[in-house]
């Protein structure tokens, strides 16, 4: 088929022309056969111009394609969806979002990105710290949000955050549904293939380095963080059910804290998983909490070699019960951050020692935010 628009067009406009009859009638009998040769030149020379460009278009099939075109060749494949709205079940997003690449050499200028995958409740009460964290570092990230199915967002549409939320599901702290909101998050991350590494924040979470320390930190380290130790109580091994083995056995039943850097690779590796993923769904249940278990068991099995068995993300369980301590307004003072968040650190990287061991802390209050956007410049490094 030739492309009709151009042919239509002219036609209305030589319709408009030749409206009055007697104007009409005059056209045809002197310029008539003058009429005739131009329209047998323009067709003509249409139809020539027409084939070849199909023939530089595409060469085997021989048709042309849609006129509002879809972008062909490899950027096809490696634009990032325009918009994250889809209909997919989690099994078809899961199968979509494990595809990679064999050949690692990558035909086009790849710069790595790291996705930023908040899991929240609705709001994000510290936004406007971490708008000042993004600010200038565009192409460098992406950001991700789960919240609960009915939480309509409203950022401007100058926000980092505008229009990042993903179709989300209800997830219960503890259950399997915690865990599938997870995955979730990495899948829909990892639909951007420049997407590298991938990061797991809640609303209470702050980034205590400015960009550049935090990328460079996922960027030159060989290995993944994720946390991992082997609790020997009751709120460790006591949690493990023997059902579970042969394919995990006490021994090897891990814990670890949720929040979570993986790289794509590990990401996949979470997303293809059913044999773990089973037993955790039929074993692993309240008073055991799996979102506390089953990727640090998993890992741990499968992948110790690729994790550092570490967490980024600080949480103060100091002041003892069954939750974290919050941070408010009246916490947030120079000394506690230098003293309890900044310095006194010592883990390893890379084999060394090092005491830039955390980049993220939780759980920080809303009324923690303007303190917060005052002391970051100085002491966090940006704002
Ligand atoms: C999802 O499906 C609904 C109903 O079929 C449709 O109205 C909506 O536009 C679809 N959304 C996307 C992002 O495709
Ligand atoms: C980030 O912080 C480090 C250390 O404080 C500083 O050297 C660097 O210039 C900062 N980078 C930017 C882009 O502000
Ligand atoms: C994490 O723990 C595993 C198993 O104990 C170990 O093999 C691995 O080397 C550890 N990772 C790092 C980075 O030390």
């Amino acid at each position: 088929m030739l492309p009709r628009v151009f042919h239509a067009e002219d036609g209305k406009d030589l319709a408009q022309r030749i409206q009055p009859r007697g104007y009409l009638f005059s056209i045809v009998k002197y310029f008539g056969p003058f009429l005739l040769l131009a329209a047998g030149f323009f067709i003509f020379g249409a139809r020539f111009f027409d084939t070849r460009i199909l023939k530089l278009q595409s060469p085997k099939s021989g048709f042309l394609p849609c006129i509002t075109v879809e972008p062909s060749g490899i950027n096809r494949w490696i634009k990032p969806p325009s918009s994250l709205l889809h209909n997919m079940s989690d099994h078809e997003l899961f199968w979509l979002a494990s595809f990679a690449p064999e050949v690692k050499n990558y035909p086009f200028k790849r710069l790595p990105k790291v996705a930023f995958m908040f899991l929240t409740r609705g709001p994000l009460p510290l936004s406007p710290l971490w708008e000042k964290f993004f600010k200038g570092n565009e192409g460098l990230y992406s950001i991700f949000i789960h919240s609960l199915p009915g939480y309509k967002a409203s950022y401007p549409k100058d926000s980092v955050f505008y229009k990042r939320q993903i179709p989300s599901q209800v997830a219960e702290w503890g259950r399997m549904s915690m865990c599938d909101a997870e995955k979730r998050l990495l899948a829909n991350a990892l639909l951007d293939l420049s997407n590298e590494w991938f990061v797991l924040l809640s609303e209470s979470c702050i980034p205590l380095y400015n960009f550049s320390i935090i990328y460079k930190y996922f960027q030159r380290s060989h290995f993944s963080f994720m946390g991992v130790f082997d609790d020997k109580g009751p709120h460790g091994r006591g949690r493990y059910n023997p059902n579970m083995a042969p394919l995990i056995t006490i021994d090897q039943w891990r814990k670890g804290s949720q929040w979570f850097e993986v790289d794509r690779n590990l990401a996949i590796y979470i997303l293809q998983d059913t044999k773990y993923y089973a037993k955790f769904k039929e074993f692993c249940k309240p008073p055991c909490y799996v979102d506390e278990h089953y990727f640090p068991t998993m890992l741990h099995i499968e992948k110790s070699d690729l994790i550092a068995n570490s967490s980024l993300t600080f949480v103060d369980w100091s002041r003892g019960g069954a939750h974290p301590a919050t941070f408010g307004k009246d916490d947030i003072t120079e000394e506690f951050m230098k003293k309890k968040l900044l310095s006194g650190w010592d883990c390893m990287y890379n084999g060394q020692h090092s005491s830039l061991c955390v980049l993220f802390a939780r759980k920080f209050a809303p009324s923690s935010l303007q303190p917060l956007l005052q002391l970051a410049p100085a002491l966090l490094g940006y704002g």
